[in-house]
């Protein structure tokens, strides 16, 4: 666990790392492939790779990205998509090149969802797999979508998401009611298959979920607990995150 006395500080630290996986890979002549969150939480690390890119030339054009969630029966034009967000806060500000970019479709007819994940899952390991991860985590310990009680080994998929979810979501979609019922999200065991992990978290209300997320033993209680048993995995919080620790 590393603890930043800001939010700024957090985002500049992780920044950097994203930015040297990106040169080390660009040096080897390779691709760098990123899992990427959406959520409040890392929009500073984007803000701060924008930046990169524009007074540094932080160079996006071998960046493959994979995101890990959408809601599910939402457009991608939709304000509250992760689809918009993600190009909103990153992607049309950097030269990831389009068909690089991989987000979850939230709009699959239902009969084709089972086929739509397996080939993200496809798309995943024919990029050579996923060279570091960023994520956030919900007040409940989910990682994606990977609500309480998700199990260890899950892979891309449709699930439902918890109340909790649905409730802290209510004030993007103006209405709890109005917020979807479900999403598709990377499984547990795609994120944990990322060679690197970077789970970031920021304020106060955080910090329960981040003890449990250390301390306890590793259950589905917690999805995030799970990340405990990953091989290279760290926890960047900022001091109010870190509170209760
Ligand atoms: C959502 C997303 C998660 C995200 C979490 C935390 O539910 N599916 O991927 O990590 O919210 O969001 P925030 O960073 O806004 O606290």
């Amino acid at each position: 666990t590393f603890t930043f006395h800001t939010s700024e500080e957090l985002a500049r630290h992780v920044a950097q790392i994203v930015a040297a996986v990106i040169r080390e890979r660009n040096s080897y002549g390779q691709k760098a492939v990123l899992g990427l969150p959406t959520g409040s939480t890392p929009t500073g690390v984007y803000r701060e790779l924008i930046r990169m890119h524009q007074e540094e030339g932080l160079d996006f054009s071998n960046v493959i990205t994979f995101n890990l969630d959408e809601y599910y029966g939402i457009c991608p034009t939709q304000m509250q998509s992760y689809h918009r967000t993600m190009y909103e806060t990153l992607f049309n500000h950097v030269n990831v090149p389009a068909e690089n970019i991989h987000i979850p479709d939230g709009n699959v007819p239902h009969n084709e969802i089972d086929n739509y994940c397996r080939e993200y899952e496809r798309k995943i390991e024919e990029a050579g797999g996923i060279d570091l991860m960023l994520l956030g985590i919900g007040g409940n310990g989910h990682i994606g979508f990977n609500e309480p009680f998700s199990i260890r080994n899950s892979r891309t998929r449709l699930c439902t998401l918890d109340p909790v979810t649905r409730k802290s979501a209510a004030s993007d979609f103006f209405q709890e009611e109005n917020v979807p019922t479900s999403a598709i999200t990377m499984g547990i065991a795609t994120i944990m298959d990322a060679r690197r992990i970077l789970l970031l978290a920021l304020g106060e209300g955080k910090s329960t979920v981040i003890r449990e997320t250390v301390e306890a033993t590793p259950s589905d209680r917690i999805p995030a607990s799970f990340l405990q048993d990953h091989p290279d995995a760290q926890v960047l919080i900022d001091e109010a995150a870190a509170s209760k620790l």
